[in-house]
């Protein structure tokens, strides 16, 4: 049985503010959520915030992108060790957003897989199709080769130590969802897809949806078989959406 993760990815925004704020409703209202295992991204200059006031907490935090170097002249850059100096479990890697605005490849985003695991940190390492992409039949061909760069690099084994999250780039902050139907059918495409190299891995790996999930659609999409959580953008904002969703996990 895989266990729901709701993720928030809170991409650039907030302040030390309304970092507090969020974390702090955030804890008061996690004792209703029964079924789900909760982790925050929070940008860079946050994270020691982050970790101060989630420590000891039940929700975990993680950074949202991470460099591919260790250490050196990388002017900007944040290494895997320095996040885990703020004890950080997740690293979300190669994000539609860093994909397309910040022009990561498929290689590179195996790349920082690789550094991620390495460094003991848990990759979320995201996939998905734009909407020419779907609108030519071409969603599985996307999905496929983006995940295959990840396991080339990798291996399959190492695949289960991160987790998959789908995010239709057509769904991602533009309101429109993609239907618990049209989900299912791209996660139970990835989780064969990993299945033909092992299927141990395929049946425990979490394959989480993202792209406009909030409180009100949660409940469906979560119910689906093969979506095993959400990585959650605008509604990880706000304290009341963003435990509305992981309320809306199934038992
Ligand atoms: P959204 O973002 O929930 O605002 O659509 C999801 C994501 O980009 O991870």
């Amino acid at each position: 049985m895989r266990r729901i993760l709701i993720a928030g990815n809170w991409k650039m925004n907030g302040s030390s503010s309304s970092t507090q704020t969020l974390l702090e409703g955030l804890k008061q209202g996690m004792g209703e959520v029964k079924h789900a295992d909760v982790a925050v991204c929070a940008p860079f200059i946050y994270l020691p915030q982050v970790a101060d006031l989630l420590n000891g907490s039940a929700i975990a935090w993680g950074a949202q992108n991470l460099s591919e170097h260790s250490a050196g002249a990388f002017t900007g850059e944040i290494s895997a060790s320095m996040l885990n100096d703020f004890n950080c479990k997740y690293a979300i890697i190669g994000h539609s957003e860093r994909r397309s605005l910040y022009g990561e490849s498929d290689e590179l985003v195996a790349e920082k897989f690789a550094v991620a695991l390495g460094a003991g940190l848990c990759p979320i390492i995201c996939i998905g199709e734009l909407l020419e992409e779907r609108e030519a039949n071409q969603t599985e061909a996307v999905v496929g080769r983006q995940l295959d760069a990840v396991i080339k690099r990798n291996g399959i084994e190492a695949l289960a130590k991160g987790v998959i999250a789908y995010e239709p780039v057509w769904a991602i902050g533009t309101g429109k969802t993609a239907s618990p139907e049209q989900a299912q059918d791209v996660h139970a495409f990835i989780r064969q897809r990993v299945a033909a190299q092992d299927a141990s891995v395929a049946e425990k790996i979490q394959i989480l949806y993202g792209g406009s999930m909030k409180p009100s659609n949660a409940q469906q999409l979560l119910a689906m078989q093969d979506v095993d959580g959400g990585l959650i953008g605008g509604a990880s904002l706000k304290a009341e959406d963003f435990l509305g969703i992981c309320t809306a996990a199934p038992a």
